[in-house]
C-alpha cells in the first residue's frame, strides 16, 4: 500500500516550474508503484489560507475564497492537461478538512501540549514562518527568502515543540525517513541546537480555521503550517475511517527543500502529539533556476511549465527534469540542455532503436521476432542489460530518478551498440540468419523491458513502443521481462517516429509570437477601422531608388487620373518592371512622410510570408480607386 503526496500549492500565484517538478516526481513514482502491482494513491492539491493568500486576494480586489477558488483551479486544470494521475485533489477549504485540523487541535489541546501565550518576534509572510531576531538575515529579512519580515507582538496558543526534540532525533536515527540521506545531518544539526515551543495561532487577520468551538476563543485563526500538514491526513477522510483511512501512514511526502524544515520536524511533533503514525519516507528535491539565476517575476525570468509543453511536448519536459538533476541537489533550466536530451537521448537511443527493431525486423523476419536463439548469441548482454534494470529499480525506489534513468538509457545504448557491433546486415549477407535474428530479438527485448520500466516517466512514448512491439505494458508482464528476466517473442507494426529532432529553440519562439501578436493585435472598434482608406490604385510606373537595397518608388494612378507617389520596402523581392500596369492595395489616408529625400503619400500593401513580402491585388481588375473595406 503506497500513499504519495506532493505539498499542496499555495494559491497566491500560478503554477510555475518548481510546482510543476514536484508534481512531475510524484506522479513518476505513483506509475511506478501501479506498475509494481501496489495499491496506490496520490494526493496533490492547494493552501488556502493564511495571512499570504489574504493579502494576494485584497490586492486583486477579491475576497480570498472567491480567489483560491480561481487560482486552485488553474493548478487543477494545469495537471489535468499534463495528465498528472492524481488520485485526491485536495483544498484546505474543504469542510472535512476544516473539521479534521479543528479536532486534531483539540486533541493536542487535551494531550496538554497546547498553552496560551503571547508571542513576540518577526514573522515571514512569504514563508509563512516566525523566526527571532537573531535567525534573520541582514536588515531583518528572513533567511528562507531574503524578503522583508514583519515584527509581531500578539496573543497565540503555543504548541510544545521542545517536547518532542529527543522523540524526533530518535525517529531520524531509528526510522531513517529522509531522502536524500544526505538532507539527515542538516536536519540533526538544526533540532539539536534546540526546538523552541511554535506559535499555532494568529489574532491580527481572519483568513484561516478558527479555535474548536470548546476553546471559545473566536479571534485565533490557526497558523497555516498546522492548518496545512494536516490535508495528508484529512483527505483519507481518517475521522471518518473512510475508505482510504488505510492508507495512512503516508509512505512518501514529497517536497522541496525550503519546506523540509515543516515536513521533518513540525510534522512528525503533531503526528506524535495525536497518536497518529509517522510517514514512512519525506523526500526533499532542490531548487531550479533559470541559466544560473534564481527565478523571479521581477527579472521577467520565470519559466511557466504549460509554454514549454506547448512547444516541446510533455513527455520530453517531463523526461528533462527528472533526467538533468540529482535528486536532492538544485538543477539549471536551460534551453539547450533540454533541447540536447530530446536530440541525443529521446530522438537517438530511444526513438532510433525502435524504428531499427521494426525495419530490421520487417526486412529479415515478416515483422516476426523469435527470442528463441537469444541465449545462444547473447548472453553477456542479457547479463549486462539485467544488472542496469536492477540498479535502475533500486534507484528509483530510492527516488533517484535522475540515475534510474541513466541505467535506463544503459540498457538502450547497449543495444544500440550491440547493432553497431555485429552489423546484422552483414551478418545477413554472411548467410548467419539465426544471429541476424537473435540479434533483433535481443534488442526488442531490452526495448521491451526498458520500455515498461520507463513507462511511468514517459507513458504516451511507451504506449507507442509497445503498440509498435505489439505488448501490453502491465504489472504481469513487469514481473516477466523485468524482475524474472523472461524472454518474449514480438510481432511489430509499423509507427512513427517517436522524437523528432529540434533543429533550433522553439521557446523562445514561441513566446515572441506570442508576443508579437498579442502585441500587433489590439482589439479595434468598427469606428476606428472606418478611419481606415484602403483603395486599389494602378501601378502608373516603378523604378529603383539609388543607394538603397530596399525602396522602390511608384507612380501610382487613383480614381479620377489622381496621382501619388509611394514608396515602398519590397525592392528585394520585386523587379520593377514586373509591377508596371498592375494593380496593387494602398493604404491612402496615412500621413506622409519623407524616405529617402522622397515624398510618400501613401503605403502599399503587403503579405508577410517568413521573410518575404508578397504583395496584395485585387482578384480581378477593378476600377482604379476602388475602396477596400
Ligand atoms: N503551501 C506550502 C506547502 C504546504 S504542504 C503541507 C508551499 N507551497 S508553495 O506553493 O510555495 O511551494 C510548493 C513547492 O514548490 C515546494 O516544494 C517548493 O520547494 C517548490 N518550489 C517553489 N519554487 C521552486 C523552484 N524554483 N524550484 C523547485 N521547486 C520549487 O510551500
Amino acid at each position: 500500500m503506497r500513499y504519495l503526496t506532493t505539498p499542496i500549492y499555495y494559491v497566491n500565484d500560478v503554477p510555475h516550474l518548481g510546482h510543476a517538478y514536484t508534481t512531475i516526481i510524484a506522479d513518476t513514482l505513483a506509475r511506478f508503484y501501479r506498475l509494481q502491482g501496489e495499491e496506490t494513491l496520490f494526493l496533490t492539491g492547494t493552501d488556502e489560507h493564511g495571512q499570504k493568500i489574504e493579502q494576494a486576494a485584497s490586492q486583486r480586489n477579491s475576497s480570498p475564497k472567491e480567489y483560491a477558488d480561481k487560482i486552485s483551479l488553474e493548478f487543477k486544470k494545469l495537471w489535468d492537461k499534463f495528465e498528472i494521475s492524481y488520485d485526491i485533489y485536495a483544498r484546505t477549504t474543504d469542510q472535512r478538512h476544516i473539521d479534521l485540523v479543528k479536532a486534531m487541535f483539540l486533541k493536542m489541546f487535551e494531550n496538554e501540549d497546547i498553552y496560551k501565550g503571547e508571542y513576540e518576534g518577526h514573522y515571514c509572510i512569504s514563508c509563512e514562518s516566525f523566526f527571532t531576531k537573531t535567525q534573520l538575515h541582514v536588515n531583518e529579512t528572513c533567511p528562507d527568502c531574503g524578503k522583508a519580515t514583519n515584527l509581531v507582538k500578539e496573543e497565540s496558543y503555543f504548541f510544545k515543540l521542545s517536547k518532542y526534540q529527543e522523540k524526533i532525533l530518535k525517529w531520524y536515527e531509528e526510522a531513517d525517513p529522509i531522502l536524500p540521506k544526505n538532507k539527515k545531518n542538516e536536519l540533526i544539526n538544526f533540532v539539536q541546537s534546540g526546538l523552541k515551543d511554535l506559535s499555532i495561532t494568529r489574532t491580527s487577520f481572519d483568513w484561516g480555521i478558527k479555535l474548536p468551538q470548546n476553546l471559545q476563543d473566536d479571534k485565533h485563526v490557526i497558523y497555516v503550517w498546522l492548518d496545512a500538514l494536516f490535508i495528508y491526513v484529512s483527505s483519507l477522510d481518517y475521522l471518518n475511517s473512510g475508505k482510504n483511512a488505510k492508507f495512512w501512514p503516508a509512505h512518501i511526502h514529497l517536497v522541496g527543500k525550503d519546506i523540509l524544515k515543516f515536513h521533518a520536524i513540525y510534522w512528525p511533533a503533531f503526528l506524535m502529539s495525536v497518536d497518529l503514525p509517522l510517514p514512512k519516507f519525506i523526500a526533499a528535491h532542490g531548487w531550479w533556476t533559470k541559466d544560473g539565476e534564481k527565478m523571479s517575476k521581477s527579472k521577467g525570468n520565470v519559466i511557466k511549465p504549460k509554454e514549454v509543453v506547448d512547444a516541446y511536448g510533455m513527455e520530453a519536459f517531463r523526461y528533462f527534469l527528472l533526467r538533468e538533476v540529482p535528486f536532492g541537489n538544485d538543477g539549471d533550466f536551460n534551453e539547450q540542455a533540454l533541447i540536447n536530451r530530446i536530440n541525443s537521448e529521446l530522438s537517438n537511443e530511444l526513438g532510433n532503436l525502435l524504428s531499427r527493431i521494426v525495419g530490421m525486423s520487417a526486412k529479415y523476419s515478416d515483422n516476426k521476432i523469435s527470442c528463441k536463439d537469444i541465449h545462444t548469441f547473447f548472453q553477456s548482454e542479457l547479463e549486462l542489460c539485467k544488472e542496469y534494470l536492477k540498479n535502475a529499480i533500486n534507484h528509483i525506489e530510492q527516488v533517484q530518478i535522475n540515475k534510474y534513468l541513466e541505467e535506463l538509457f544503459k540498457a538502450l545504448s547497449l543495444a544500440n551498440l550491440s547493432i553497431s557491433k555485429y552489423e546484422p546486415w552483414n551478418l545477413i549477407k554472411n548467410q548467419e540468419t539465426q544471429k541476424a535474428n537473435a540479434l533483433v530479438a535481443l534488442c526488442a527485448n531490452i526495448l521491451a523491458k526498458v520500455c515498461i520500466l520507463l513507462s511511468p516517466t514517459l507513458p504516451k512514448s511507451c504506449e507507442k513502443i509497445a503498440k509498435a512491439l505489439n505488448f501490453e505494458l502491465n504489472t504481469s508482464n513487469y514481473v516477466n521481462l523485468v524482475l524474472n528476466d523472461d524472454l518474449y517473442d514480438f510481432e511489430t507494426t509499423s509507427c512513427e517516429p517517436l522524437f523528432i529532432k529540434i533543429e533550433k529553440p522553439l521557446l523562445a519562439q514561441a513566446v515572441s509570437i506570442e508576443k508579437e501578436i498579442k502585441q500587433e493585435s489590439p482589439k479595434i472598434k468598427i469606428d476606428d477601422f472606418a478611419k481606415i482608406e484602403i483603395k486599389v490604385a494602378l501601378v502608373k510606373n516603378c523604378e529603383n531608388i539609388k543607394g538603397s537595397e530596399k525602396l522602390l518608388r511608384f507612380d501610382l494612378e487613383l480614381e479620377n487620373g489622381e496621382q501619388r507617389q509611394v514608396l515602398s520596402g519590397i525592392a528585394k523581392f520585386y523587379k520593377p518592371q514586373d509591377l508596371i500596369n498592375t494593380q496593387v492595395c494602398v493604404l491612402t489616408n496615412l500621413k506622409k512622410a519623407k524616405i529617402f529625400g522622397y515624398e510618400s503619400d501613401g503605403m502599399i500593401l503587403s503579405a508577410k510570408s517568413g521573410d518575404k513580402l508578397v504583395l496584395i491585388s485585387p482578384k480581378e481588375l477593378v476600377q482604379n480607386g476602388s475602396l477596400i473595406g
